[in-house]
């Protein structure tokens, strides 16, 4: 009977002394003269399996000499060893070579640098932290969807191809099928869009907020999950071109919903963690981040703290630490400051809200002081921003003004004031970036190792 060693940790009692097939890819092969020890991971567990095999195997001799990487089929006798080390183990009757590996296979039993690995990031899979990051990714995408289809949220497939530019911030990749070098023109010397497929300039989404906006006047709690995509030039840790987002959207809604939404989701996503990758936390908690594990429960356990931001430009400001830039009210937090904040100050995430109009994104809800708009960030250690939310501008005639203001194109988006003009609700809503939710989660540094195939500004492998 073929099983999975994941299922095999389950089963293992029932199946003692019984014959069992197994197939997966050589870890260790310690052998001596008359018998040897392998073991062997299928990917659906991080542990592996011991398989035991001696001289009555009939390619006793070619099974001694595989090297690490090699795929098997192993068939065998399990017999628990309730004495060692792991609880039970395979005794080979046949051991079958799938696949050879030579020992020019990259990933040996050492300890390799994540810039190296990222340098193979097709066999990098097969280390102990990757099988472990892109399952607790796996996980963690399940988990999110079912928060948010047991809360009755409608899940929308926002489109990743759009006209629009969701963040008024021109960070995007422009789609076109238009002939590079033969633009064509028009009269005023300007690219003719309207000879382009769509007949229309057309980008990659940065965000899929807007389009849930619209199904949430329809269906009131809505949610996106998909691929979001950022022009940016920034080479940073945290930053990547190609990254995944979710964006819940809730028609009858303000600021304080949707804080509580973030605060529940997070809080369930990471529970479902404690509770389903266990094995996975723990090789984390030792060799990532000591200390993970009770950093998540006291999240678990604890009400998020809430800050303004005008306060957090005064703590900034009276605190001696040295930033390299002096921060005032009005400029948005730079990586220090945010750090600052979880790191030093709070020890703990952080909303901080109210942000000033003038760096937030056109669509966001003006506040009486005509000054701020209700706008959160969610900061959390090692991260920074996880997660940026707020109440949306519902006033049809408030809504006009900021877009004149910040030249957001009133023409092209007049859909968008449709859902203010009838039948509009407050509402609101956020994004959180899953790649820096699984940073935070597992305590990795870099956006780049969880994320199969990172892409990052003159990067673009696979
Ligand atoms: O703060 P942002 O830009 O907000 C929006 O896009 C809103 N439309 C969300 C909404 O209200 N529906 O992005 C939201 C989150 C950030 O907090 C961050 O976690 C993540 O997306 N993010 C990135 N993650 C990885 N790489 C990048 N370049 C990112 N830019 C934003
Ligand atoms: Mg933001």
């Amino acid at each position: 009977m073929k099983i999975s060693l994941k299922q095999l940790s389950k089963d293992f009692k029932n199946l003692s002394e019984k014959q069992v097939t197994i197939q997966g890819w050589i870890k260790t092969n310690r052998n001596q003269k008359e018998f040897g020890f392998i073991n062997l991971n299928d990917g659906s567990t991080l542990s592996n399996i011991q398989i035991v095999y001696d001289k009555s195997l009939l390619n006793f001799e070619e099974v001694s000499k595989l090297g690490v990487g090699c795929s098997l089929t192993v068939s065998g006798r399990l017999v628990l060893t309730p004495k060692a080390r792991q609880l039970y183990e395979i005794k080979a009757t046949e051991v079958l070579l799938e696949g050879d590996s030579p020992e020019t296979f990259p990933i040996q039993p050492k300890k390799h640098s994540r810039e190296f690995l990222r340098e193979v990031a097709h066999l990098r899979p097969r280390t102990n932290l990757f099988n472990a990051t892109f399952r607790v990714r796996s996980l963690l995408a399940y988990a999110i969807h079912d928060f948010f289809i047991k809360r009755d949220f409608i899940y929308v497939h926002t489109p990743i191809i759009t006209a629009s530019d969701a963040e008024g911030a021109g960070e995007m990749f422009r789609v076109t099928t238009l002939d590079l070098e033969k633009l064509p023109k028009d009269k005023e010397g300007k690219i003719d869009y309207s000879k382009d497929f769509f007949g229309k300039s057309t980008n990659l989404t940065v965000s899929g907020q807007l389009e849930a906006e619209i199904y949430a006047m329809a269906f009131k709690n809505v949610y996106t999950f998909g691929p979001t995509f950022r022009a940016e030039n920034s080479n940073t840790p945290r930053h990547a071109s190609e990254f995944w987002m979710i964006e819940p959207e809730m028609a009858f809604a303000d600021l304080e919903d949707d804080m509580n939404l973030v605060e529940d989701m997070i809080k369930y996503v990471i529970s479902y963690i404690l509770e389903n990758a266990k094995e996975e936390l723990e090789f984390f908690d030792k060799f990532v981040y000591p200390g993970k594990i009770k950093q998540l429960e006291e999240l678990v356990n604890s009400k998020i703290l809430v800050c303004e931001y005008r306060n957090a430009i005064e703590i900034l400001q009276d605190s001696n630490y040295k930033f390299e830039n002096r921060i005032k009210f009005g400029d948005d937090l730079a990586t220090e400051h945010e750090k600052y904040l979880t790191d030093i100050h709070f020890k703990s995430p952080v909303f901080v809200v109210n942000w000033p109009k003038d760096i937030k994104a056109f669509y966001m809800r003006l506040n009486d002081d005509g000054e701020t708009v209700a706008a959160v960030d969610l900061l959390v250690p090692g991260s920074g921003e996880l997660v940026g939310g707020s109440q949306r501008e519902e006033r049809l005639d408030k809504l006009i003004k900021r877009m004149e203001e910040m030249k957001v194109p009133t023409e092209e988006m007049q859909w968008y004031l449709d859902l203010r003009r009838y039948g509009g609700t407050k509402h609101a809503g956020f994004g959180l970036g899953f790649e820096r939710l699984i940073m935070y989660v597992t305590g990795l540094e870099n956006i780049r190792d969880v994320i199969p195939f990172p892409r990052t500004p003159k990067n673009c492998e696979y």
